[in-house]
């Protein structure tokens, strides 16, 4: 039997940078600290500073000699977004791994700043200008790479080309959460096509922890309470974010998940997404969509 993946597997990441989105709690902040364990300075990205200051003081706690920046970045609102990049450009000089964490699940309908439908704006939206701002220097890094935190949910997702803000149909919190889930994976099918087409080096990956006793379920007070039975801590559920940010066999289009019982527990394997997460004319007409949405354009 193969062994199992656990955090011991993360290399050293010394002289590595890392920013990982929405650190302030949960699955971020457990990336965040291991890879301050093993090395990288880290950049806690959060749109909450008071929030994002006590996790990295419970990093720090815990690992003395970890590096930390505190930045802000609220991917509800572009502008943030863009300050966020403009910000980290002019303070590094290199970025070795994006963690594309950050995310918010089943809210009552509410729009971004930009307005956006909460759940796609956050977790797809603000995520794609954020890669696009930083993805030059993401080029210029040699061994670089992208991870985007889906969910088991994009199962759910099926996006309405023609409402993705949910203007003209009565909103349905878990669709639109599926929807931007299913989102997360066809922007990492088309980030990697068009990277790889570009002949550039960074790899991108994806993952999904499973279930996980975190923040997230704060909306859904059956998931919250569920939790207390079934869901994994957040040291196990960070495994496959982590594995897809190092694993070195991974090449780009990599998803990882936990190898479980419909892949809600366990040690992070290589999993499937499902046959329309697959779906490559979807996945480029999100990215054009996306463009036009956003008024962000790379790699075109
Ligand atoms: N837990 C699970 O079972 C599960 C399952 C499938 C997928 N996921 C995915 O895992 C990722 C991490 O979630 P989690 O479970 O660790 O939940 P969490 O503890 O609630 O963490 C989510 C993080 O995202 C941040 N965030 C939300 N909106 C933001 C915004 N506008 N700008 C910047 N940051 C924002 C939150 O900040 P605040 O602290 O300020 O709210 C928080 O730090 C998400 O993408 C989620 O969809 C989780």
């Amino acid at each position: 039997m193969n062994k199992k993946w656990t955090a011991e597997e993360v290399p050293s990441q010394e002289g590595h940078v890392a920013i990982v989105t929405g650190s302030s709690s949960g699955i971020g902040e457990e990336a965040a600290r291991i890879l301050a364990m093993k090395g990288a300075e880290v950049i806690i990205a959060v749109r909450n500073l008071e929030k994002g200051d006590a996790a990295r003081n419970r990093i720090l706690e815990a690992h003395p000699h970890g590096v930390l920046h505190l930045m802000k970045l609220d991917l509800a609102d572009l502008q943030s977004v863009r300050e966020f990049a403009d910000g980290f450009i002019s303070r590094f000089l290199r970025l070795d791994l994006l963690i594309n964490n950050a995310g918010v699940m089943v809210p009552p309908y509410s729009k971004t700043k930009d307005g956006f439908e909460l759940q796609f704006g956050t977790n797809h939206l603000g995520h794609f200008v954020l890669t696009a701002r930083l993805f030059d220097l993401l080029k210029r890094t040699e061994g670089s790479r992208v991870v985007n935190v889906s969910s088991g949910a994009h199962r759910m997702g099926k996006l309405d080309f023609d409402d993705l803000n949910w203007e003209a149909r009565d909103y349905s919190a878990w669709t639109a959460y599926g929807d931007s889930k299913i989102a997360n994976l066809y922007f990492t099918r088309e980030l990697a096509r068009r990277t790889e087409a570009e002949g550039e080096n960074v790899v991108i990956t994806a993952a999904h922890p499973g279930w996980t006793a975190t923040d997230l379920q704060r909306n859904s007070g059956i998931a919250n309470f569920l939790n207390n039975f079934f869901a994994m801590s957040v040291d196990k559920g960070a495994l496959p974010t982590l594995r897809a940010a190092v694993d070195d066999e991974a090449e780009s289009g990599a998803y990882f998940g936990p190898d479980g019982i419909r892949e809600m527990w366990g040690h992070p394997v290589r999993v499937e997404p499902n046959d329309l997460a697959k779906n490559d004319s979807i996945a480029e007409r999100l990215w054009k969509v996306s463009e036009e949405m956003t008024g962000e354009r790379f790699l075109s």
